[in-house]
């Protein structure tokens, strides 16, 4: 039972009448196999729809079924991947694959319980393949659809808190319908996108639901939803050294399990160093530059974390080896080596001056 009273029936035909009128055209919609519509979902999470569209088009391209995902090599995967950020995303997709190869025919189950025990399958994701791709009556509640929820009820609890948002998932479970649930579903995530917006004035006068909206009754839309701050992001500083010699470029890859595991990176140096200091360390490691060029500070933001780096490209007369890294042709870094997104103002200048 919810806390909530809404006229469900209506609310969801009102949804799906204007979905059949204003519904985006999205690769993934066209064709719902469930390979595709698990796909978007993950690749989606944090990531906006127009830069997802070229993704998503060139996986399914190189990987046409679950069965090829489950082979692919992290490097191949990698570099599919390169840009959309959040590679564990990815690896958890591969690990599922793999699992499904072994245990389900290679096809994915069929209801959101056995949909939530795979790798990297959440409750909003397990609820979006469940009624996209299976009709499954089960709702896929994202910060979207909190957002939306928390204005047509002007509910004031934060709702990235999981305690508050409780009764808003349940309101979201009780309002889809038995026919055409996945539809209502990316009804309220396109509603989301277009009219009840998270930035700006949302358009509440094209809003469908709008009669039932106490936050546009009470004019409260731009104080909703409520949400808890959240802890500031910590800064590290990284001094970032693209080491070249001619034509190579020495790569390392990032160690498992650790921030942007297995992505390559230029030597990271976990502190912001001056050019002496610099120039003091790469002794130590048997380095003698013949040029060392400042590339100026660049900054990237994580989840929790900010980096603040200052880079240095540094040229060798031989590609000597040191550490755990490779020495690689530069033209590799386009077609092979997946670079972490942190480091690409670094990648550019690298491939401005030398190619
Ligand atoms: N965001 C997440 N999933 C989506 C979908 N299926 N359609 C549109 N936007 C989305």
């Amino acid at each position: 039972m919810s806390t909530f009273s809404l006229p469900a029936t209506a609310f969801a035909d009102q949804m799906l009448n204007w979905y059949d009128e204003n519904r985006r055209v999205l690769p993934w919609r066209e064709n719902p196999i469930p390979y595709y519509v698990w796909l978007s979902e993950i690749m989606l999470q944090q990531t906006q729809v127009q830069t997802v569209i070229p993704y998503f088009t060139r996986f399914i391209a190189a990987l046409p079924s679950i069965a090829d995902l489950a082979e692919v090599t992290p490097t191949q995967l990698h570099k599919l991947w390169e840009g959309l950020g959040y590679y564990s995303r990815a690896d958890r997709l591969r690990e599922a694959a793999q699992l499904l190869v072994e245990q389900y025919n290679g096809l994915l189950p069929e209801t959101y319980s056995e949909l939530l025990t795979l790798p990297g399958i959440g409750p909003y994701t397990a609820g979006a393949i469940a009624s996209i791709a299976f009709g499954e009556r089960v709702c896929a509640v994202d910060g979207n659809v909190l957002r939306i929820l928390s204005r047509i009820t002007a509910y004031d609890g934060p709702i990235n808190v999981a305690s508050s948002a409780k009764p808003l998932k349940e309101l979201a479970q009780s309002l889809v319908p038995g026919h055409r649930p996945g539809d209502f579903n990316q009804s309220l995530m396109d509603l989301g996108a277009s009219i009840c917006s998270a930035n700006g004035t949302p358009h509440c006068e094209r809003c469908p639901v709008k009669e039932h909206c106490k936050a546009y009754a009470q004019q409260l839309t731009w104080l909703l939803p409520v949400k808890k701050a959240k802890k500031p992001r910590t800064i590290e500083h990284h001094s970032i050294v693209v080491i070249t010699s001619g034509s190579q470029v020495w790569l390392h890859q990032r160690p498992a399990k650790m921030l942007l595991a297995g992505l390559w990176e230029f030597l990271d140096l976990p502190e912001d160093l001056s050019r002496d200091e610099l120039c003091q360390h790469l002794k130590g490691l048997g380095l003698v530059p013949q040029t060392i060029k400042d590339l100026g500070p660049a900054k990237h933001l994580f989840t929790h974390k900010e980096w603040q780096m200052h880079g240095w490209h540094i040229m060798l007369d031989t590609p000597r080896p040191f550490g755990d890294g490779i020495w690689v042709d530069i033209s590799a870094l386009s077609t092979t080596y997946a670079m972490a997104g942190a480091l690409s103002s670094y990648r550019t200048q690298l491939f401005e001056n030398l190619l």
